[in-house]
């Protein structure tokens, strides 16, 4: 395979390529099993390559026809060629013409990657080296070129041919052929080209950019389907805007499509002007998707709209530089959706996901910085941590700098590298250069790993009538990294008094702009600021809005928590401190189970979720995310060693009866309230009133498990949208007996050969917290709905199950790491991409209790010791394992 899993590659390594491609032009004859590719390059050396070296282009699986040099065939003799691999050792000095034609069979292309078939379309996913498995090519992003594509197919097999750019000339062949040919103007790399071609429908609008280039806008879709592609193509609108109003950018073809395709890896893929997504993320109506699905759409659709800038026009050096434009883009997405939707509740989400998701990631085995510095797999790199605290560090360098400099920073960024392959160290210069302040210590967050904690401790001084707080920083070793040094931390910060009024911020210790903003930075192991003026013992708030990706431990005292619940003005804050309370208490009950006491009542996190409640009326989405308690994974996480999923199951339980049965009558009337019925609409108004009546039907039936059973019913039966239905079947999958029966029952029969809801169905069942669930996820395996060449069903039916399902996963007979053992070992073969990610659920396995670390560190070694495995899987099981 293309990359023998002992080859390690180093950014300590990266020189620039010996040749360049000025264009591309590729001829394309579709064909389900025999593709025949011709590619024309043009090809001159580099000034900055090796002198003299040979040209050698990167393969995967190829099958090679012929090569011609400036129109002249090739011998044997002047070339090598393996599937992997052509190298041609004399070339001429001067630019030349590279022809090279190649068969590919999409048909038999199961791991997703190049161009493969989805249903009966044929598509490309060519990030991150996909395009070498299309043609021999310089496969880095480095290398830009201008491309022309003609794609030629049946007719009747592929009516619709699109790549990237600009539509060219069309016409019909002989033998029921047709052809449509492509310009891209836009330089780019080879991971940016797409094809897509098939039978579908499309759904099309138009958008006036503010220069006033008209653009088609185009959403292709499965026939019959175009209807839920309305909300998709509102969302592209919007975001086309958005990007004008808040960072001045363009859209600059005059086309661009999206494709909506049931295989896909992951989530979509920016390819210039030929969007191509996983169709979960494009497909949405009020009776098959919930409001976190058109939440989501809304998001991805954004995202991938935005790396048209920053990705496409801006792209990345090397693979190591992939938080540039991935940190980037999340950033963007997540400011777009903050003012589409709630700032509150957008940020409370994304810290959820972080914590969810890059915590972990940090915390284990696979720690590795935002910018790697080696990989054996770049596919296993396309992480939480490159994603997600990627755009924490763009975040915090908008909060360092200010809003205005941030803007600034990036109008240099767009302006200086637009057209160019850049780094890390180039978007920081452009921020450096804005701000006039020095950003070196502040990159270490781009090569250090793992999570910094930081934690507070004040001390009041009654008579001076001074508050000194002591912030101190430290972080853990991770993989390769024994000694860390301080981070620079950006530590927002407020005090109140003892009424709950805000104090004004006055220190010696501090910068001007520091009190005046609230704003602190932590640049060393510590830092001490000492308050004036401050009349009693203070609250402290820190880290307000999650202002730098760290834990704050430990979490303020039970009765700060409280008072901060009622009297901060910063809503992540409140909402963090309803959930430091819930842990504080789940924990207790934790603790006294072990010691075999009676388990604590938590009274004072009980009169906080009541004042939340009586007041939710006033924002539904943040009251619902005040009431949720943490999740079973959140408290693994918080546990961090030793953990015992049954132990945590039942604290969590436990607690979530007391409040059920402490707010019956509140949860009940909210419920009541919030059930008349309204039409659906997808706004994040509706959304959080409907995520409140989730909450409250949940208390009802935490509290009394029998109403809360025939509300769901009821809810089940009359639900008009997909929400409503999905949250009273999640209960009822709860809840267990006849009734969740007959619920799976109904729905299936009512959204069968749906396949997008059909996920949910699978999923829900893989979630049920009982013994027999894990023969229930043997069972639906073979369920004529499940594959496990889909990966959305792989990730709906086995994801969930090993992801969401502690309890159940993590049995002690080790029934539940078999069954993940036995599909990887089937899956890698055909789909190693989607192989290793599922694999990546046992990254935090020696968090674990001594028993079930023993039993999953078998399995690791039965994986790894697999013969023919693939690079992804080798590399994840390996590193795991170290
Ligand atoms: N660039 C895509 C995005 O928008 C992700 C593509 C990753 N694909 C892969 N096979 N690693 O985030
Ligand atoms: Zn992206």
């Amino acid at each position: 395979m293309r990359h023998p899993s002992n080859v390690a590659v180093r950014l300590a390594d990266y020189r620039p390529a010996d040749f360049l491609i000025d264009t591309v032009a590729l001829d394309i004859s579709l064909h389900r099993t025999e593709t025949k590719v011709v590619a024309r390059l043009a090809l001159r050396r580099n000034p900055k390559g090796a002198p003299g070296a040979p040209l050698v282009l990167d393969g995967d699986e190829l099958t090679l026809v012929g090569v011609k040099v400036d129109g002249r065939p090739l011998g044997a003799q002047d070339y090598t060629a393996t599937p992997d691999q052509l190298t041609l050792t004399a070339v001429p000095e001067a630019p030349f013409t590279l022809e090279i034609e190649t068969r590919v069979d999409p048909t038999a292309n199961t791991q997703l990657s190049g161009l493969y078939r989805s249903g009966s379309a044929y598509c490309t996913q060519c990030e991150a080296e996909g395009f070498r498995r299309i043609t021999y090519f310089l496969d880095r992003p480095d290398v830009l070129s201008v491309y022309t594509t003609r794609i030629d197919a049946d007719k009747s097999e592929a009516p619709i041919l699109l790549s990237n750019g600009n539509p060219g000339e069309t016409g019909d062949l002989p033998g029921g052929r047709h052809y449509a040919v492509w310009r891209d103007p836009f330089p780019k790399p080879s991971y940016l080209f797409a094809l897509v071609g098939g039978d579908l429908g499309v759904v099309r609008d138009h958008f006036k950019t503010t220069s006033g280039r008209q653009v088609t806008l185009a959403i292709h879709v499965e026939h019959g389907k175009e209807a839920r592609a309305e909300y998709a193509m509102d969302a592209l609108k919007r975001s086309m805007r958005w990007d004008e109003e808040k960072f001045g950018r363009e859209y600059d073809l005059d086309v661009f499509n999206i494709v909506a395709v049931s295989d896909f890896n992951m989530g979509a893929m920016e390819n210039k002007g030929l969007n191509i997504f996983n169709d979960k993320y494009v497909l949405a109506s009020p009776e098959t998707a919930t409001d976190v699905d058109y939440a989501g759409i809304e998001a991805v659709i954004a995202h991938e709209y935005f790396h048209n800038w920053t990705g496409n026009r801006i792209t990345c050096r090397d693979w190591f530089q992939l938080c540039l434009k991935e940190g980037l883009t999340v950033f963007r997405d997540q400011e777009f959706s903050a003012d589409m939707r709630s700032r509150a509740v957008e940020r409370i989400g994304d810290v959820r996901g972080l914590r969810l998701a890059q915590f972990p990631e940090d915390a284990g085995p696979l720690a590795h910085p935002v910018r790697p510095e080696v990989y054996h797999e770049i596919n296993n790199f396309y992480t939480a941590t490159v994603y997600e605290k990627g755009a924490e560090i763009v975040r915090m360098l908008r909060t360092l700098i200010g809003d205005d400099c941030f803007r600034r920073g990036m109008d240099i960024y767009f302006e200086r590298f637009d057209g160019t392959a850049a780094t890390v160290e180039d978007f920081l210069s452009c921020f450096a250069e804005a701000s006039g302040r020095d950003l070196s210590h502040f990159a270490l967050w781009y090569s250090q790993a793992g999570t910094p904690v930081l934690s507070t401790e004040g001390s009041y001084d009654q008579n001076a009538k001074t508050f000194a707080l002591t912030l101190r920083q430290e972080i853990a070793p991770t993989p390769g990294q024994q000694e860390k040094k301080p981070a620079v931390i950006p530590v927002a910060l407020a005090l109140f008094g003892q009424n709950g009024e805000k104090l004004d911020l006055e220190s010696a210790d501090a910068r001007p702009d520091e009190l005046a903003r609230g704003l602190f930075e932590l640049s060393d192991s510590t830092r001490t600021v000492t308050f004036k003026n401050i009349p009693s013992q203070p609250v402290v708030s820190a880290l307000r809005g999650f202002s730098a990706p760290v834990r704050l431990e430990p979490a303020p005292a039970s009765a700060d928590l409280e008072k901060l619940l009622a009297c901060d003005d910063d809503p992540f804050n409140r909402w963090q401190a309803a959930q430091s309370l819930a842990l504080r208490a789940i924990f207790a009950r934790v603790d006294a189970a072990r010691a075999g006491a009676p388990l604590p009542s938590a009274p004072g996190y009980v009169a906080a979720l009541r004042t939340i409640l009586s007041g939710a009326d006033a924002d539904p989405a943040f009251a619902a995310q005040a009431l949720s308690l943490p999740s079973e994974t959140d408290l693994a996480r918080e546990a961090g060693s030793n953990v015992d999923p049954d132990e945590l199951f039942a604290a969590r339980f436990g607690l979530l009866e007391e409040i059920g049965r402490a707010l019956a009558s509140e949860a009940e009337a909210i419920y009541a309230r919030l059930s008349e019925a309204s039409p659906y609409s997808p706004d994040a108004a509706s959304a959080g009133r409907r995520s409140l009546k989730t909450v409250a039907l949940d208390l009802v039936a935490a509290g009394d498990p029998a109403k809360g059973s025939a509300l769901a019913e009821s809810q089940f039966a009359a639900a008009g949208n997909m929400t409503d239905r999905l949250a009273a079947l999640a209960l009822l999958a709860l809840l267990g007996g006849d009734a969740r029966e007959k619920a799976f029952a109904a729905f299936y029969a009512q959204f069968e050969g749906d396949a997008l809801v059909i996920d949910k169905w699978f999923a829900l069942q893989a979630t049920i917290p009982e013994p027999a669930t894990t023969q229930r996820v043997i069972d639906l395996m073979s369920h004529p709905d499940f594959s496990l060449s889909n990966p959305n069903r792989v990730r709906s039916l086995i994801g969930v199950f090993a992801n969401a399902n502690l309890t159940r996963f993590h049995a002690l007979d080790g029934s539940g790491y078999d069954l993940l053992t036995k599909i990887i070992l089937e899956l890698d073969p055909k789909n190693p991409q989607v192989a290793a990610r599922l694999l990546s659920s046992l990254r935090s396995w020696r968090t674990m209790e001594p028993r079930r670390r023993a039993l999953i560190e078998a399995r690791l070694r039965r994986i790894v010791a697999q013969e023919g495995l693939s690079a992804d899987t080798k590399d994840i099981a390996t590193r795991a394992l170290a």
